[in-house]
C-alpha cells in the first residue's frame, strides 16, 4: 500500500489512494484482524507530476501574501507541503519495515498520511476556487532531502520529519491563517485551522516513537534529539517557536531551544 502511493504521481491521484489505503487499514484493525506488515523496496524518490516545476528554495519567486498572488503562492506552497507529507509518512511506513516496532507505529502513520492526503485535497480545493491549481507555480525542489538523509536512520528520520519540519509548521501555521482572516478568504481559513489542529498529532506521534526508540535503547531522548538535529538539519532551529503546541504534542523546551542558539541571529 505504502509503495503503491509513493509510486503514484499525480496528486490528486496520489491523494486518493492514501485516503483508500488508509481506509483499509483502518477498518481491519478496527475488526481485530492482524494485518501482515509485509516487505516492499520504496522507491528512493517518489512519483511527482509533471508540474509544479521544481526549482531551488532561492529560485522560487516571492510574492507578497497582502496580493492574491501572495496569497495564491502561499497555499500552492503549503499544498506542495503536504503532498511531500503523504509520501514522507508511507515511506517511513515501507522504508524501517525491517525494524521492529508495535502496530500502533503503523497505526500512527497510516493515519497522519490519510490527513495529509486530505490537507493537499484542502489546499488544491482552494487553489481551484481562487482561479489557480496545484502546479500552476514553482515549488522548492529541496523537500525529499530529509528523507533522502535519513533513509538509513529510523531514530533521525523521527527526529527530523515530524520533530523538527513538522513541529515548524505548528510556528507558523497561526500567522498564515491571520493573513487570511485578514483578508476574508473563509475557505481557506478554515481549512488551515484544519491543517493546524491536526499536525499536533503528527509531531505528537514522531515525540511518542522517538521516546520510544530512545527507551529501547536506553539512551537519553534529548541527548539524542541534539545530536541527530545537528547531524542532519544545518544552521539550527528558528524562533520563535509556538511554545504551547509544542507541548501540546510533546515537545519540551529543553529539546528545542538549545538548537534555536545555533541558528544565525542575522537570519531571525
Ligand atoms: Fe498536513
Ligand atoms: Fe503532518
Amino acid at each position: 500500500m505504502a509503495v503503491d502511493v509513493l509510486s503514484t504521481a499525480e496528486g490528486r491521484a496520489k491523494a486518493a489512494k492514501s485516503r483508500t489505503h488508509a481506509a483499509t487499514w483502518k477498518a481491519a484493525r478496527d475488526a481485530g484482524e492482524n494485518i501482515p506488515l509485509g516487505t516492499a523496496a520504496p522507491p528512493d524518490h517518489p512519483a511527482r507530476p509533471a508540474r509544479p516545476e521544481l526549482l531551488s528554495p532561492r529560485d522560487v519567486p516571492k510574492r507578497k501574501p497582502g496580493s492574491p498572488a501572495g496569497r495564491i503562492a502561499l497555499l500552492h506552497a503549503v499544498a506542495h507541503i503536504e503532498l511531500n507529507a503523504v509520501d514522507l509518512h508511507w515511506d517511513i511506513i515501507a522504508r524501517f519495515a525491517d525494524t521492529p516496532m508495535p502496530t500502533g507505529f503503523y497505526d500512527d502513520w497510516v493515519k497522519a498520511a490519510d490527513d495529509e492526503a486530505k490537507h493537499f485535497n484542502l489546499m488544491c480545493d482552494c487553489l481551484e476556487n481562487m482561479e489557480s491549481f496545484y502546479g500552476d507555480l514553482p515549488a522548492h525542489h529541496g523537500m525529499w532531502r530529509a528523507a533522502t538523509d535519513t533513509a538509513d536512520d529510523l531514530h533521525g528520520r523521527l527526529a527530523i520529519v515530524p520533530m523538527v519540519l513538522e513541529a515548524r509548521g505548528l510556528d507558523v501555521t497561526p500567522g498564515m491563517i491571520a493573513i487570511f482572516e485578514k483578508a476574508g478568504e473563509s475557505e481557506a481559513v478554515e481549512s488551515l485551522r484544519t491543517i493546524y489542529a491536526e499536525e499536533v498529532s503528527h509531531v505528537a506521534y514522531g515525540a511518542k516513537w522517538f521516546n520510544f526508540c530512545c527507551g529501547r535503547a536506553d539512551s537519553d531522548p534529548k541527548e539524542v534529539f541534539h545530536a541527530l538535529v545537528r547531524q542532519y538539519f544545518k544552521g539550527g532551529l528558528k524562533p520563535p517557536f509556538n511554545e504551547e503546541k509544542r507541548a501540546e504534542a510533546g515537545l519540551p523546551p529543553d529539546f528545542y531551544w538549545p538548537l534555536a542558539e545555533e541558528y544565525p541571529a542575522y537570519l531571525r
